[in-house]
């Protein structure tokens, strides 16, 4: 359902703090994988600590992508300029892949955790930090198409393409 009620600056400004509320759910992430990766094997506290900033992150994605399919921006945006709509198909497409690249990295990290971390300085260690880089920057192509898609259903320079 288009939301033609609502004023412009109110759905955009949603969109952008959304977008920078999971940037920085994401840079959390890195930024304990970076703690956790150092020196040496790592240490089940900051392990722990990794795998409890994915949970967080999966389950604010998981909303966030479920309001975008619910009807909102993306929406908006297509029923403003219909040419957009194959680019919004393909964006709401990608969302059971990312989730499911997601759930992977979790999965590799809950392989390390149930080994009592005989695996942190092994394979699935470094599965997983492999495979939340891969995630991050399907993530980052993700939001910039439905920051192009937004701008251009909005018609509007508001900054949000780099
Ligand atoms: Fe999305
Ligand atoms: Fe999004």
């Amino acid at each position: 359902m288009a939301s033609m009620n609502r004023s412009d600056p109110v759905i955009l400004g949603h969109v952008l703090a959304e977008h920078r509320d999971l940037f920085h759910l994401m840079h959390s992430v890195q930024s304990r994988f970076a703690m956790a990766s150092l020196p040496g094997q790592p240490r089940p506290e900051s392990r722990a600590d990794v795998l409890e900033a994915l949970h967080h992150l999966r389950e604010h994605l998981g909303d966030h992508f479920a309001q975008e399919e619910l009807g909102g921006f993306l929406e908006e945006a297509m029923t403003r300029m219909p040419r957009l709509s194959a680019a919004v198909r393909s964006i709401v497409a990608q969302h059971p892949a990312l989730l499911a690249e997601l759930d992977r990295v979790i999965d590799e990290l809950t392989v390390v955790e149930t080994s009592g971390g005989f695996a942190a300085g092994a394979k699935s260690w470094s599965a997983a930090v492999h495979a939340f880089k891969a995630f991050a920057a399907n993530m980052a192509a993700h939001e910039r198409s439905e920051n192009t898609v937004v701008q251009e259903g909005y018609n509007e320079d508001l900054g949000l393409v780099e």
